[in-house]
């Protein structure tokens, strides 16, 4: 891919460019819903083996995706595939990736150290007004901008498995987030045709805990958020999708980390248990559901 943006930014000062660390599941899905729906793309990783995976993951979504807006319609098909990617360039050099975007977001692998680095980094060399994202799932997102000096420009974007079909993005503010930067990343979502929610910075999760404490079944807790809050799947069958093994882990990080509320990361017994069980979800033909 050799796609050469442009650099300027429009009057509107909207976002436009997006630079996606990590071409793995969500990164690569993040890249693909962005591009899209118009954004300019690059997206970064350390090695152009993974980058082709990423391409790979991508290209598999388009298809399917391309066949079922456009049935029978072959241009049509091949045309949204390639203005999708036209709007997409690789990138394995991290700085050289950070140049000119406005809004960077980092899908890299679980680990804080290794997020905090890269931010480092990212923080001396882009733009002072790059706006930056972690898509974290369990990491503190105060814990992660700290080492940058530009806590106001940062937040969590949380997007969900996969991608191009979950519509739910979690937007997290640390203390220091600003109200522009937070309107910026609304707008963002939107442009992408996801639905944004707003969350403290607090993880936890807080469906299993409802149901821990009988105030609604599993099923229910699903449904709702089904038909009330539209997430294409509840948080119990999303919860088997990722892998309970997976959910546990991070829970149990959590907990010894010590630095976030014990009642939010006490132990899950009914994770614990079906984990003990063998049922890890999907993968393993049960979970909280039976498949
Ligand atoms: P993954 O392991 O599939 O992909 C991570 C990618 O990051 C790999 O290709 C790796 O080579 C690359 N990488 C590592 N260090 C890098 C660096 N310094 N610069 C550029 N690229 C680098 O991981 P996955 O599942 O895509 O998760 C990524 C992030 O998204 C994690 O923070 C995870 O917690 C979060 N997340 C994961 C979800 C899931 O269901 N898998 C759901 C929501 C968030």
């Amino acid at each position: 891919l050799n796609n050469n943006f442009s650099t300027t930014t429009p009057n509107n000062n909207s976002i436009q460019n997006i630079t996606v660390y990590g071409s793995g599941l969500m990164g690569a899905g993040i890249v693909q819903v962005a591009a899209q729906n118009g954004f300019k793309v690059t997206m970064v990783d350390i090695e152009q083996a993974f980058i082709e995976k990423g391409k790979k993951i991508i290209d598999a979504s388009l298809s399917r995706i391309a066949k079922k807006q456009f049935k029978d319609d072959e241009n049509s098909q091949k045309s949204f595939i390639e203005t999708t990617w036209s709007n997409i360039k690789t990138e394995t050099n991290s700085e050289k990736g950070a140049e000119n975007t406005d809004l960077i977001i980092e899908a890299i692998v679980e680990n804080l150290e290794t997020k905090q680095n890269l931010f480092k980094k990212l923080d001396k060399i882009s733009k002072p007004n790059t706006i930056f994202a972690s898509n974290t799932s369990s990491l503190p997102i105060s814990e992660i901008s700290k080492i940058t000096e530009r806590q106001d420009k940062f937040a969590g974007l949380h997007f969900f498995n996969p991608v191009p079909q979950m519509k739910l993005v979690e937007i997290i503010k640390n203390d220091q987030t600003s109200e522009d930067t937070y309107q910026k990343l609304v707008d963002v979502t939107k442009r992408m045709k996801k639905t944004p929610v707003t969350c403290k910075d607090t993880p936890g999760y807080v469906s299993v805990r409802l149901a821990e404490r009988g105030e609604a079944t599993t099923e229910d807790i699903d449904t709702a958020m089904k038909l009330g809050a539209g997430m294409p799947m509840g948080p119990f069958e999303l919860s088997d999708f990722v892998g309970l093994d997976t959910l546990k882990s991070i829970v149990d990080g959590w907990r010894k980390d010590g630095k976030i509320d014990a009642g939010l990361v006490a132990p899950i017994k009914k994770l614990d248990d079906l984990v003990k069980e063998g049922k890890l979800g999907r993968k393993s033909g049960a979970g909280f559901y039976t498949y």
